[in-house]
């Protein structure tokens, strides 16, 4: 963190009223990104996939965490495991698409393979023909290099720079306001891939955690009036919930009891009582862009209909679409001058959007708001 991005986040550390938010720079900028790399996405727990695309042993999935090029594998005892997605040999990337690799994960360069645990098997002619070691090269220590993983329910997470707590220490305030979900009975029945979204991360997660926008934005796809609403801020867990009644709206739209949870940084979970819940993978690639996939679950054991579940996807498609649409115009705002001192927050609705940056601001500068 230079001197200059210190002095860029010091009308976000004042306190102010109303609270500002983060400047146009901590959502344009490559030297935030890259600080955000170093920090926020290393030292914490990152949401990178669902276990379950992970089905046989074999099965890779690559993905990008940290700005560094990582791969999913399931291995022969049916554990996911992550690792840097280089190659020892010249650090090519190893896999660049979802598959199932067999026993042995090759690198097309120079037909280097390792096994599912990531041990180093083949080097072929690596010290000459025939030759497959060479002086000074240690086998051994040319494995794939892990990155600590925890595989919760059907979500997979890193912790890149390997020193967060244990996740569920560090995932305790949200997991305790899932009391009550039948995890054995928890069954993903669809999942909607929106692919890239032209706009940062922290957008998604900041329209996620605050109720103040759902009545206007949502108005034809959900029926939660904001009354009704209030936000949750508990560690590392921030969101918003509405309390109704527990039945699906009659037209469709969204009308029961839910809570719209985060788990900083990357994690969001929506719980829809009484059986409901859907999961975002939110997957940063870059300052301006991110790709985002939903997971939909039912938690009561009871198979969908066909008809039914395609009805789910689409409300939820219609959903998330209007939000997208407002975390572009989000990012695009960020291009004027007039944003470089981040707007401001409303003391109610949006104190949950507070506590999510002062997270950021507390891994990027050591130093948090109050
Ligand atoms: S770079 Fe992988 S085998 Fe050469
Ligand atoms: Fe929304």
């Amino acid at each position: 963190m230079t001197s200059d991005m210190q002095s860029l986040l010091q009308p976000f550390l004042e306190k102010s009223e109303p609270r500002r938010g983060l400047p146009s720079a901590a959502y344009r900028d490559v030297e935030f990104w890259d600080a955000e790399c170093q920090s926020v996405f290393a030292r914490n727990w990152v949401c990178i996939g669902f276990a379950h695309e992970l089905k046989k042993p074999g099965d890779v999935v690559p993905v990008t965490a940290a700005g560094q090029p990582l791969l999913m594998v399931r291995n022969g005892e049916g554990e996911i495991k992550a690792f840097h997605n280089v190659c020892r040999h010249r650090c090519l990337t190893l896999v660049d698409k979802p598959g199932n690799v067999g026993k042995l994960i090759r690198c097309p360069y120079h037909a280097w393979a390792y096994d599912l645990n990531g041990t180093l098997r083949a080097s072929p002619h690596f010290g000459g023909t025939g030759q497959h070691d060479a002086n000074g090269f240690d086998k051994s220590r040319s494995g794939l290099v892990p990155v600590r993983t925890h595989v919760w329910q059907d979500w997979i997470f890193v912790n890149v720079g390997g020193g967060a707590p244990h996740f569920e220490d560090y995932a305790g305030s949200l997991i305790r306001r899932l009391e009550g979900v039948d995890w054995e009975n928890v069954d993903c029945i669809g999942i909607l891939d929106f692919g890239e979204i032209s706009t940062n991360w922290k957008f998604i997660m900041e329209n996620f955690i605050e109720p103040y926008h759902v009545q206007f934005v949502h108005s034809s796809t959900t029926d939660q009036p904001l009354s009704d609403h209030y936000t949750i801020i508990d560690g590392n867990c921030m969101g918003s919930a509405v309390d109704l009644g527990e039945e699906v709206g009659t037209s469709g739209s969204l009308a029961v009891s839910s809570r719209y949870l985060a788990l900083y940084p990357n994690f969001i979970l929506g719980r829809y009582f009484p059986d409901q819940l859907g999961v975002y993978l939110n997957i940063p690639t870059g300052p301006g862009t991110m790709n985002q996939k939903r997971g939909l679950y039912t938690t009561s054991g009871k198979q969908l209909r066909a008809s039914e579940v395609e009805d789910l996807k689409r409300l939820w498609w219609d959903v998330h679409k209007e939000d997208h649409e407002m975390v572009e115009r989000l990012q695009a705002g960020r291009a004027s001058t007039v944003s470089d001192t981040g707007g401001v927050l409303s003391p109610v609705w949006e104190d949950s959007v507070h506590a999510f940056q002062s997270l950021v601001a507390r891994d990027l500068i050591g130093r948090s708001s109050n």
